[in-house]
């Protein structure tokens, strides 16, 4: 029998020149929500993140620090280990490029793709952007020179080094990009790419003489490998050569696109092996309207966010409001605002009544017949297959949007229904029993939202699960209106969130 393939998903590795950015954040936490989503629908799940440890830009903050580089690169990635803990990142894997097995990984890859003859030297001279790690042409540059990410200066750049053949694999990757039309995601970031190879790729160098902090290359070991070039292949160090996954989805920022949706794919093929599924390339965050910059002074960094306002407001802020795969903002006035609409007011107050009738008045189950009549049925029967469908898409935000209009239109059926005054009339009254059919439909309803809720914040997802008394969510066949739960009989009242202040 063949096994069933995992589904692989990897944030990039991070560089670790500084704290943990917003930008990195964000990517994990959305890689997160899929890869929990995915353990929800029963697939075998791979999560890996990992930090991009090598390059002259850590080798140079590093001697600014006065650390030697090993040390400054464990500092920094402690960094991201505690901020992946306090947002409940669910990694399998964490990769790291300053391994020892990734080191010979990177360097058997090297030999590999030398014996295939795509390995040769020649001079280069160009511009080259230390913060991106990468070179740049003159028409990229914004004035002064600068580059458009970054916002900081280019330096002039000229070595003999090890090229790699990327032109030669400009006809295999077109022809992978008919073959694979959504090898690349969103659609719209697609032809930026094939622009790139509309023009034909070039060579680029992999070794650098002037970089010390570096894997070295094999023979030659003045030289050592571009950092791009062994970042990369941390997505497979941590398996072993037999066993190489195939990754089913790198999610990514627009911003490293190509070497993703390009360079990587040729590495591979050099290699000969198997190629990824999908590049998701999503947008940036900025800050009230301003690209975040160390330069601008306007950097925000997770965990100030997380401790002040928390891990279910910070994940569900990102996830729900930036349409995934277009650009975002962040304003703390638009944040505080959106968190307490949907998560103290809309979702909160929902679960606090409902919790509070039951806990309080003796409700009859739902027959059949009520379940099937009931004015949220529809909505609700179909919400598990809708919110998948959007999450298959990597909309994110339109699986959440969905979650909560069924929220609203429970809100919708207590506020017209009123419960909290027909349950005060005699038990055995007309009016008891409809204040009871509706508190035991919104808390049928309830079930169901909670477990679709637990990938996206599943801090919250706890809170909300131990109302039906689970620890964690049910097999996804059971996410189903059918199912009747009781309430954890322990339970009087409940404060799933407590508003935020800006
Ligand atoms: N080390 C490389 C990746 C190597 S992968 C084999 C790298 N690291 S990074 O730390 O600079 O960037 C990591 C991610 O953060 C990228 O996906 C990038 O797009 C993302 N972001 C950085 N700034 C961002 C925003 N302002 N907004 C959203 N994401 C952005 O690149």
């Amino acid at each position: 029998m063949q096994a069933i393939e995992p589904f692989f998903l990897t944030t990039p590795l991070y560089y670790v020149n500084a704290q943990p950015h917003l930008g990195s954040a964000y990517t994990t936490i959305a890689a997160d929500a899929i890869a929990r989503f995915h353990r929800l629908l029963g697939d075998k799940v791979i999560l890996l993140t990992g930090v991009d440890e090598h390059g002259g830009k850590i080798e140079a903050t590093a001697k600014t620090r006065e650390l030697n580089p090993q040390e400054h690169c464990d500092e920094i990635t402690q960094s991201f280990l505690t901020l992946w803990q306090d947002l409940k990142i669910s990694y399998n894997f964490f990769s790291r490029t300053t391994n020892p097995k990734h080191k010979q990984k990177v360097q058997a890859f090297f030999q590999k793709v030398q014996a295939k003859g795509d390995i040769y030297e020649a001079d280069y001279k160009g511009l080259y952007c230390l913060a991106c790690e990468d070179f740049k042409s003159e028409r990229e540059l914004l004035e002064g020179k600068l580059c458009s990410t970054h916002l900081t200066p280019v330096q002039e750049y000229a070595e003999t080094n090890l090229f790699f053949a990327l032109s030669k694999y400009t006809e295999p990757l077109k022809t992978f990009f008919r073959e694979n039309p959504d090898f690349v995601k969103p659609a719209f970031r697609k032809h930026e790419i094939e622009a790139l190879l509309a023009e034909g790729l070039r060579d680029f160098p992999i070794s650098r003489r002037g970089v010390k902090w570096g894997i070295e290359v094999p023979d030659k070991p003045e030289q050592t490998i571009y950092v791009w070039f062994d970042a990369l292949l941390g997505y497979l160090s941590p398996f072993s050569d037999e066993d190489n996954p195939r990754a089913s989805l790198h999610l990514i920022g627009k911003d490293i696109l190509r070497f993703h949706a390009l360079y990587w794919p040729a590495m591979l093929m050099s290699a000969e092996l198997p190629l990824p599924k999908m590049v998701f390339g999503h947008g940036f965050l900025t800050m009230e309207g301003e690209k975040m910059g160390k330069t601008r002074g306007n950097v925000i960094y997770p965990h100030d966010l997380l401790y002040r306002f928390g891990i279910d407001a910070m994940r569900f802020y990102f996830l729900f409001s930036v349409p995934f795969g277009q650009d975002g903002d962040y304003s703390e006035k638009v944040f505080v605002q959106t968190v307490n609409a949907y998560l103290a007011n809309r979702l909160g107050n929902l679960f606090s009544r409902v919790i509070k009738l039951k806990s309080t008045y003796k409700l009859e189950e739902l027959t059949e017949a009520q379940l099937a009549m009931s004015s949220l049925r529809e909505s609700l029967e179909t919400l598990p297959a809708q919110v998948k469908a959007c999450m298959e898409e990597l909309d994110l935000s339109g699986a959440l949007g969905l979650i909560f209009a069924a929220v609203d239109a429970m809100n919708l059926l207590l506020t017209e229904q009123k419960p909290w005054t027909l349950l005060k009339s005699a038990p055995d009254s007309a009016e008891y029993n409809a204040g009871s059919v509706a508190v035991q439909e919104v808390f049928q309803g309830l079930f169901v939202v909670a477990q679709l809720l637990c990938p996206f914040m599943p801090s919250l997802g706890e809170k909300m699960l131990a109302v039906f008394g689970l620890t964690e969510p049910r097999p996804w066949a059971e996410i189903a209106w059918k199912s009747r739960f009781t309430l954890d009989s322990t339970l009087e009242s409940l404060a799933l969130f407590s508003r935020i202040e800006g």
